[in-house]
């Protein structure tokens, strides 16, 4: 059974902790399925916190892959092209894992685990890894609305509430603040392209060719000047391959709040009250001290 036919069976899920990270119960009683996961060595993998641009990496990287050719690139929903290695579901629906286990290679492939629950083989087999990272305000705001409209994830509760489940790391796949600071620390370790949303948004060509220089991959000008467009937010937002519409409203309601929603740095600054901004910042400096590194809250 594919998602598409899940129309009225979505509930929230229960959460259960893996290693003291918030994950739900389906992937915390199949851990040791996905702690075993055979990573091949030409796997790429896309791994973010959850809403730090998943899917607008995903997009840049099968035009990339696909030296631009459009049709190809709406073969398939997002989550379909690139396997969610970690993202388990009751059966009969197609867990992550048994999507990524019958892909051909080369896969491209996702993850939002912080970097100390990577399945080991992907370190083993030196794979190469494109992490996505954004400013915490912006990705709290965003994983707020997404838990509103998304009913695979836990209820978000109130603003207020959230704000406070956010800081403590109460929220799926754990704590923001361990995330970025954990890629971070492996990035010059391993062979890890860490990228930041801001500067993707501030300047999309420039760092595409970054993206491209760490896959080895050669494009004209033209093949680039059409990915820069094709993945823009406002593009994005229309193409039902990757905005997340294919969905039944029951598992994801665009009409409480859209997948692609803003796409922009700084929306956190309609939503914090000044007190709420201050006291989150005072948390922050407290939780990233002696960190090198630093992030943009605005471009
Ligand atoms: P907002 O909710 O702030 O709009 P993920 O794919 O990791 O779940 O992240 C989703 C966030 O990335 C959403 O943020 C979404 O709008 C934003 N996004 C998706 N595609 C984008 C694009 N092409 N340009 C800018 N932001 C994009």
């Amino acid at each position: 059974m594919s998602l598409e036919n899940m129309e009225g069976k979505c509930l929230r899920p229960e959460t259960k902790d893996v290693n003291g990270v918030l994950m739900t119960k389906f992937i915390s009683d199949n851990w040791d399925t996905i702690w075993s996961f055979q990573a091949r060595p030409d796997d790429l993998l896309i791994a973010t916190y959850a809403k730090a641009g998943t899917t607008w990496m995903q997009e840049i990287v099968d035009m990339i892959q696909n030296g631009g050719d459009l049709l190809q690139c709406q073969r398939a929903n997002t989550y379909d092209r690139h396997p969610f290695i970690e993202w388990m579901l009751p059966p009969p629906l197609k867990s992550g894992l048994d999507l990524a286990n019958t892909m051909p290679s080369p896969r491209t492939l996702k993850t939002h685990l912080p970097a100390q629950m990577l399945p080991p083989s992907f370190w083993k087999e030196n794979c190469k890894i494109i992490y996505v990272a954004r400013n915490a305000k912006d990705c709290l705001v965003s994983y707020f609305h997404f838990s509103r409209m998304n009913k695979m994830v836990p209820d978000p509760g109130t603003w207020e509430e959230y704000i406070e489940a956010f800081k403590a790391g109460q929220v799926l796949w754990g704590s923001w603040y361990d995330h970025v600071q954990g890629w971070w620390d492996r990035k010059n370790r391993h062979r890890i392209l860490y990228v930041f949303y801001e500067d993707l948004k501030e300047d999309p060509k420039r760092e595409i060719q970054k993206i491209l220089q760490f896959l080895e991959k050669d494009i004209t000008e033209e093949v680039l000047n059409k990915i820069v467009y094709h993945t823009s937010f406002d593009v994005m937002k229309h193409n039902p391959m990757a905005n997340y519409t294919t969905l039944p409203a029951s598992i994801m309601d665009h009409s409480i709040s859209p997948f692609m929603r803003k796409g922009m740095p700084g929306d956190w600054k309609n939503h914090f009250t000044v007190a709420q901004s201050e006291a989150f910042d005072k948390d922050y400096q407290r939780k990233m001290a002696g960190s090198t590194l630093t992030f943009r809250t605005e471009i």
